[in-house]
């Protein structure tokens, strides 16, 4: 399963890049409000900047709704840098994009995925990545892994290249459970993969070894 992480944060973004596990970064309007980029050539600019940090794929959200528009800003995203894939809205005119997107080779993100229909209706336009969002269904008691895991049996029944990139992703057990669904990808806060390594028995355990080895070497 690749790892993404979901943020704009500059330094979280190093930070994962750094452990050498991270796959990409997606980021939304929100997540960019939230680091205080604002307008629109800023946030062109943020993506330079992410782009500079990590060599996989970009996702930049547009924020037409119409399918004109859609086009317009999707084609000036991608044609910024190799990396960027274009997030579309998962509404009838973000297909309508999609559709064009993947038959001119642009990568797409179809994101505000909450049903299986809405993931087979993005895989037929030709979708790069669908984003099903798991934990805003688990927010209003619906739950996240089965639709994953619904999405998923619906594209192993055909040929469809769409990679499944769970988004939403709350908490390290998110993680697990999507790697034990086969989503291709899962795009998570840094605090959730770093939350990974943790187990209190491999804390107790190197304590040990440490001291032992100390009291050889004293
Ligand atoms: C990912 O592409 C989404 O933008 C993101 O995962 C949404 O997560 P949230 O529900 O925590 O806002």
């Amino acid at each position: 399963m690749k790892f993404f992480i979901d943020t704009a944060n500059l330094d979280d973004i190093r930070e994962a890049n750094d452990l050498g596990i991270l796959d990409g970064v997606t980021t939304n309007p929100s997540l960019m409000a939230k680091e205080g980029i604002t307008g629109e050539q800023n946030i062109l600019d943020h993506y330079m900047k992410i782009c500079a940090i990590v060599d996989g794929p970009v996702s930049a959200e547009v924020i037409s709704t119409d399918y004109e528009g859609i086009v317009r800003e999707g084609e000036a995203l991608a044609s910024m840098h190799k990396n960027i894939v274009v997030k579309v809205p998962m509404i009838l005119e973000g297909i309508k994009a999609i559709k064009h997107f993947s038959t001119k080779g642009i990568k797409t993100n179809c994101t505000l995925v909450f049903s299986a229909g809405q993931a087979l209706l993005a895989a037929k336009a030709g979708a790069t990545y669908i984003s099903p969002f798991l934990g805003r269904l688990d927010d209003i008691s619906f739950s996240g892994l089965d639709l994953i895991a619904q999405i998923k049996g619906v594209y192993n029944n055909y040929p469809f290249d769409t990679e499944i990139l769970a988004a939403s992703v709350r908490h390290p057990m998110h993680i697990i459970h999507c790697a034990e669904i086969g989503a291709d990808v899962a795009t998570c806060p840094l605090k959730a993969i770093k939350a990974l390594a943790n187990h209190p028995l491999t804390t107790s355990g190197l304590e040990t070894f440490l001291a032992d080895y100390a009291k050889g070497n004293n």
